[in-house]
């Protein structure tokens, strides 16, 4: 973080209880609901802590006191051009993937890739976590990485493969690689949900849920269940988009495709997950594999860079292209 940064994260409240109105009951209803830190509380919505037995008026006054601490209520457009600064941009490390993403994938929201089994999502993933800890004149967020593995498909060792090329020690880059296996989806949303700490004490900048959908989709079953499903859904990445707001950290989501029924003879694709996730994804990257085992990743949605497509392949190092050197 350079000095400007520093200003702008530095709370004037430092821990729970330095909120006025916060005393050890309320910190520690607060803690049991997930948010332990300022910067979670600022992001919070009243009626999340009214549902922990936080008096309503107690709720606003420490929502409010959290988010004057944070420099988060309204602003004039000039400001938001400053808030819009502390925005960071992750490199991939594959320059043709980067030069579609306008540098990388940015912080203070969520990226997602998507495309069939094999396309290099969970690979993609893995490269981030190491290009995280670079410096930021190299790209870097130089940060830890958090990774909410749902698919048991993270290895280690393929991030010690990938290290070396980014000049980083093998061992050093998994120090800095945080990892959780979630093995439902209630389970991957109470992760989530208690990571605020981890995020902090860590410095992780870069927050990976791998596949963001997969559970919800085999534990929700029928019709009736995708309301319900949905709901949760929504409430994850909800949270997702928060911490990544609260702490200036990319949010990396991954997600699988079906094809579209109604479509013969093109063969169209599509991200499941619906339209929740569509919405609450700002940049989303469609990865697919075309010939000699090369890879396409094609941007389908951003808030503002044009489509586009960029080649690249899966090798012992990692994720490249062909002018990587
Ligand atoms: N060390 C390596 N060297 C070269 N290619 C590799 C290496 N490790 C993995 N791959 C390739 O990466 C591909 C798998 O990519 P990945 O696991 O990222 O897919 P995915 O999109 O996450 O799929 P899924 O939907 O099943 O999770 C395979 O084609 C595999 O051959
Ligand atoms: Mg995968």
């Amino acid at each position: 973080m350079d000095a400007e940064q520093m200003e702008y994260y530095k709370a004037k409240y430092q821990t729970l209880e330095d909120l006025p109105g916060v005393g050890p009951a309320t910190a520690s209803k607060l803690k049991e609901i997930g948010f332990r830190t300022v910067e979670s509380v600022a992001t919070a919505a009243v009626a999340e802590l009214v549902t922990a037995g936080i008096g309503e008026a107690t709720a606003e006054k420490v929502i409010q006191a959290a988010r004057k601490s944070m420099a988060i209520t309204f602003v004039r457009g000039d400001e938001l051009v400053e808030l819009r600064k502390q925005v960071r941009r992750l490199t991939t490390g594959c320059s043709s993937l980067d030069r579609l993403l306008d540098g990388g994938i940015e912080t203070q929201s969520i990226t997602e890739f998507y495309g069939e089994f094999g396309t290099g999502k969970s690979q993609i993933c893995q490269q981030l976590c190491v290009t995280a800890q670079l410096p930021e004149e190299q790209g870097g967020l130089d940060g830890s990485a958090l990774y909410i593995d749902t698919e048991n498909t993270f290895r280690p060792e393929r991030v010690m493969q990938i290290a070396p090329r980014f000049g980083i020690d093998p061992q050093e880059a998994l120090k800095r690689i945080i990892y959780a296996e979630a093995y439902t989806s209630n389970h991957q949303t109470v992760l989530l949900e208690n990571a605020d700490e981890v995020i902090k004490e860590n410095n992780v900048r870069l927050i990976i849920v791998d596949s963001v959908v997969g559970h919800f989709r085999s534990e929700y079953l029928g019709r009736e269940m995708l309301a319900p499903r949905q709901q949760q859904l929504n409430k994850h990445l909800h949270k997702l988009i928060r911490l990544s707001r609260a702490f200036n950290a990319a949010a990396v989501i991954t997600n699988q495709v079906m094809a579209q029924p109604d479509v013969f003879f093109a063969k169209v694709v599509q991200p499941v997950g619906g339209h929740i996730v569509g919405h609450m994804s700002h940049s989303r990257i469609f990865l697919r594999k075309g010939r000699n085992n090369l890879r396409i990743a094609k941007l389908t949605a951003s808030p503002y860079l044009p489509e586009g497509e960029a080649p690249l392949r899966i090798t012992e190092q990692g994720i490249e292209s062909d002018d990587d050197v």
